[in-house]
């Protein structure tokens, strides 16, 4: 590594984010990489929009190395809310081939996230009343019902990564990430604190394990070795920090063990979250606003077992602030780098690169981060939704933007009722200028 100077007036193109990254057989030009961002801008069949093309090119225009894409289902039981592209079809492949010659065109690489919501759905009957899940327990926040997996759903699905793993590659695309973390279908596996079975998916660690392992190798031979495979995973599940009563889940130390059994399967990097559920406090990290929960989330406070508790949780006095306050003393006073601790631990006990997300804005704390040896790369959803020209600003000397990103999460909680963007309005001078940057990539795609 380069000997980066933190901090000073244009070092940028010395410093140690814009080394250039190996990643199986593609090179990322920085170390930069555009977090997952979901947001409705798709179909309600599953097939993707001129919307999500521009949507995507615009950060690839501003220089970011590689952008890992939003919750892409596999399959439509799969599916969190309809208006997600998918990948459970071969038909599905010249949208994302169109999708990733658009984001190469600015020399950016593109993964794609293969996905299963499993049974944390945010809307709970998209054609399939109930979601699937290692267990039969109900969803914890919304109580949304599921099924336990049978051994014949668990090869179903398990090919169905493989194949949308090969569509990816199909695709052209440069690789996929498998969606390992954050209290989705593979998490549900994973975590102590949800898996409840009793066979030999269930139990032991290696038991746990085993859904994810067979996910890995299946698409292993589906792709060859030549296609680059990584995997986000919650370092530590953290799964009782809004439910005290709930089981803790894994530790850091059973996720590094994960972490190098994925590697003998052929796992090439991954990317290092935290939390058993989404949101969590501590992803994204930041407040939880109430006052715009209370108009956007009521369909979803609406469904499942446990509308009446969410009903004063989310939206009643004094419940309500009391709630926000508890999401916001669970999440813990660091936001930049909350998971780099969990990042770099894991980097020690492997061989192939790591991600680090959550939180990060400063040039000086990538920097940091990535001098260190702590991860290999730095991953960035909110501050680059606040400014996708991120990258330059750092490199044209400051540590941070002039308008930062509060990390109020407007966005997040609007996601489940309006396009996404970035909806904190101190940080516009108008409402109309505000709307105006979340509707700029609602125009067909050769509009100038
Ligand atoms: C609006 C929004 C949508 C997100 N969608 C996804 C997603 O589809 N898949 C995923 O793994 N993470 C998703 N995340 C989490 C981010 O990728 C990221 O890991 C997290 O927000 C922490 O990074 P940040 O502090 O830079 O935002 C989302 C976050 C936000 C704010
Ligand atoms: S709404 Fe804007 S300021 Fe608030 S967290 Fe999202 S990107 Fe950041």
């Amino acid at each position: 590594m380069t000997t980066p100077v933190v901090g000073s007036e244009n070092s940028a193109l010395n410093d140690a984010m814009h080394q250039p990254l190996q990643l199986n057989n593609f090179t990322v030009k920085n170390r930069i990489f555009r977090s997952n961002i979901s947001g409705q801008f798709d179909h309600y069949d599953g097939s993707g929009s001129n919307v999500r093309i521009n949507w995507e090119e615009k950060f690839a225009r501003e220089g970011i190395g590689a952008i890992i894409s939003s919750f892409v289902p596999i399959s439509r039981q799969g599916r969190i809310v309809p208006n997600y592209a998918m990948i459970d079809d071969d038909d599905k492949i010249p949208f994302w081939e169109e999708l990733g010659q658009a984001v190469h065109r600015h020399d950016c690489r593109y993964i794609l996230q293969l996905s299963h919501s499993g049974r944390q759905r945010d809307i709970p009957d998209i054609q399939y009343p109930k979601g699937l899940s290692s267990t039969g327990k109900n969803e914890p926040l919304h109580g949304f019902e599921c099924t336990r997996m049978t051994k014949s759903d668990i090869d179903r699905v398990v090919e169905q990564f493989a194949q949308g793993a090969l569509r990816a590659k199909k695709a052209g695309l440069d690789g996929v990430e498998l969606h390992g973390a954050n209290g989705y279908l593979i998490n549900q596996f994973l975590s102590s604190g949800i898996n409840d079975r009793k066979d030999e998916c269930g139990g032991s660690l290696e038991n746990r394990a085993r859904f994810v392992r067979e996910i890995a190798r299946a698409i292993r031979r589906e792709v060859g070795d030549d296609f680059h495979l990584q995997m986000k995973i919650s370092g530590t599940d953290y799964n009782n920090a809004v439910f005290p009563w709930e089981g803790r889940g894994n530790s850091l130390d059973e996720s590094i063990k994960v972490c190098q059994w994925l590697e003998q399967d052929g796992v090439n990097a991954f990317h290092v979250s935290s939390g058993s559920m989404f949101p969590h406090p501590r992803n994204p990290p930041g407040g939880l606003p109430m006052d715009v929960l209370r108009n956007t989330y009521a369909g979803m406070a609406a469904s499942g077992r446990h509308t009446v508790r969410n009903f004063l949780l989310f939206r009643m006095w004094p419940t309500g602030p009391f709630f926000s306050w508890w999401w916001r003393h669970r999440g813990g006073p660091i936001i930049q780098g909350i998971s780099l601790d969990d990042a770099r631990l894991i980097k020690r006990a492997v061989s192939v690169p790591v991600i680090s997300t959550g939180g990060y804005q400063s040039a000086s704390v990538v920097n940091r981060a990535l001098e260190d040896g702590d991860c290999d790369a730095i991953s960035i959803a909110r501050s680059l939704l606040a400014n996708p020209d991120l990258l330059k600003i750092w490199e044209g000397g400051a540590d941070q933007p002039e308008r930062p990103c509060t990390y109020c999460n407007k966005c997040l909680v609007n996601g489940t009722m309006n396009p996404i963007g970035c909806y904190e309005l101190s940080r516009f001078d108008s409402p109309k200028q505000m709307i105006e940057g979340i509707y700029s990539i609602f125009h067909p795609r050769e509009y100038p």
